[in-house]
């Protein structure tokens, strides 16, 4: 049996900020059908402490930048875990990532270094009598596990993948802290992990990796040019034969199967009114699930909202993030067709995924998505950007789409706030046909939005990786 380590800073149900939690949580019991074993290396932060319930130290650092800790093993329903429990680092309210002050924590690099590195010394030289086959490391949070586990155990046979959910985030560190973190000076080098005199936690990740992923195929093409790289498109050119992109899935045991339209869609749709205080309406009751960041897009949604509202369309939308976003969308909610809802909430995100005509996800770049894959699943028809998962996900409604009876949801291009106007007031016109629209409903009903094909994917990744 091939055992993989994969390790998150997030994982859903547990601790979730963004879709790396989905992916996270999802993945192990997408392989276990497979023949494969993943447990899943997670920072004890209270939350997690809180939903593992028994457990039993497996690994201990006297000193672990700064104070002791210890891995726990613990399981879940779906799924086992591991857990670095180290109370100076992880014990804190507030966000994740964020102290009170909205700002990064201060020690967020030796709070993920101390991550890496007990994934590291776990992959070489196991915990619990278990050792890898795969290091799976997500993101520039476990970004340093690969240069700490090549580093400091050059005979370790575990193979490394590295996958980036997102090269907007790169984990860039002072200089200075280098020694601090216990990094080889050897690797300040643009051919290592300097980022423009910086250390690149992710950059780290990506040289020292056997295999790159990405969540989506367009991203990694997309990965690969100077207007979505980020910095690093020239690193990923330079191991472009290790990259390749999988795409993500949507984990069906835990979002509801696709219910009856004709009575499941319009209850749903009624609670969203009562919940959000909007009028009955005929137009499309729009819905929107998001970060509100530079790369939702959001922006370019308030500028093309007279086009959905002068053509009888609402908009609910869910979100938290940028301040000032934030106040536009409240201002935008004075119009009664316009419900906004800032803050996190799983229950309401569900519910207008569920209860949505359409769901709009007008992204500048993204790397895979995950709300337009949870909206095909309820027939709550997609209005996406043509980027990254946006563009492999969504079947548009191109006249040759309509007429071939295949189309699934409309895609915006180019990604501007007119070209998104007039994708809205086509919603609404293909709302207004009731053969068309339903058509459209069932073609994305029967996406195949489930792990299966990525899984196997994977699978075929680690296996090659494992024997070779
Ligand atoms: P990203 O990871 O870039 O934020 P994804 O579409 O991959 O984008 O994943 C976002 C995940 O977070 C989805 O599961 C979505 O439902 C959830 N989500 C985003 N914002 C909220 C919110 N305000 N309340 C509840 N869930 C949210
Ligand atoms: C990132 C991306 C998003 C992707 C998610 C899970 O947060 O922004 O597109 O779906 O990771 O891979």
């Amino acid at each position: 049996m091939t055992e993989i380590l994969s390790v998150a800073s997030e994982c859903a149900p547990l601790v979730k900020t963004g879709g790396l939690a989905d992916v996270a949580g999802a993945l192990p019991g997408a392989l276990r059908p497979l023949g494969l074993r993943m447990r899943t290396l997670l920072p004890g932060y209270p939350q997690v402490m809180a939903g593992i319930g028994k457990a039993r130290a497996v690994w201990r650092s006297d000193a672990l930048f700064g104070g002791p800790a210890c891995v726990l093993a613990a399981r879940t329903d779906a799924l086992d875990l591991l857990v670095l429990d180290a109370p100076h680092l992880f014990d804190r309210p507030g966000q994740i990532y964020l102290g009170p002050d909205g700002r990064d924590w201060p020690d967020n690099p030796e709070r993920f270094a101390a991550l890496c590195l007990a994934a590291a010394e776990i992959a070489a030289r196991g915990a619990d009598g278990w050792r890898p086959d795969i290091l799976h490391c997500h993101d520039w949070q476990a970004g340093l596990a690969p240069v700490y586990l090549r580093d400091r155990f050059p005979d370790a046979p575990a193979g490394i993948v590295q996958t980036i959910h997102n090269v907007a985030f790169q984990g860039l560190v002072p200089v200075d802290r280098l020694d601090a973190l216990g990094l080889p000076r050897s690797g300040m080098t643009p051919e290592g992990f300097e980022y423009w005199g910086q250390i690149g936690a992710l950059k780290a990740g990506l040289v020292w990796a056997d295999r790159i992923t990405t969540v989506s195929p367009t991203y990694a093409a997309e990965l690969l040019t100077p207007e979505f790289g980020m910095g690093l498109d020239g690193v990923l050119r330079a191991r472009q034969d290790r990259l390749s992109g999988i795409l993500n899935g949507v984990d069906l045991a835990d979002w509801a199967p696709p219910f009856r339209l004709a009575s499941g869609k319009a209850r749903h749709k009624a609670r969203i009114r009562a919940e959000m205080d909007l009028p009955e309406a005929t137009g499309p009751l729009c819905v929107v699930v998001s970060r509100m960041t530079e790369q939702k897009g959001l922006d370019l949604l308030l500028e093309a909202l007279p086009a959905l509202l002068e053509n009888g369309g609402q908009l609910a939308l869910l979100g938290s993030g940028a301040a000032d976003l934030e106040l536009a969308f409240e201002r935008a909610a004075g119009d009664p067709n316009v419900a906004v809802r800032l803050g996190y909430d799983e229950a309401l995100s569900r519910m207008l995924v569920a209860g949505g005509d359409a769901i709009l996800v007008p992204s500048r770049f993204e790397p895979c998505g995950l709300t337009q894959l949870y909206g095909l699943l309820h027939g709550t028809i997609p209005v996406v950007t043509l980027t990254g998962g946006l563009a492999d996900t969504v079947i548009p409604a191109t006249p040759a789409g309509l007429r071939a009876g295949v189309a699934t949801g409309l895609q915006v291009f180019p990604i501007t706030s007119d070209a998104l106007g007039r994708a809205l007031a086509r919603l609404c016109a293909l709302h207004a046909q009731p053969e068309v629209w339903r058509r459209m409903q069932r073609n994305a009903m029967r996406q195949p939005v489930g792990w299966d094909r990525s899984a196997e994917e994977y699978a075929a990744l680690y296996r090659e990786l494992s024997e070779a």
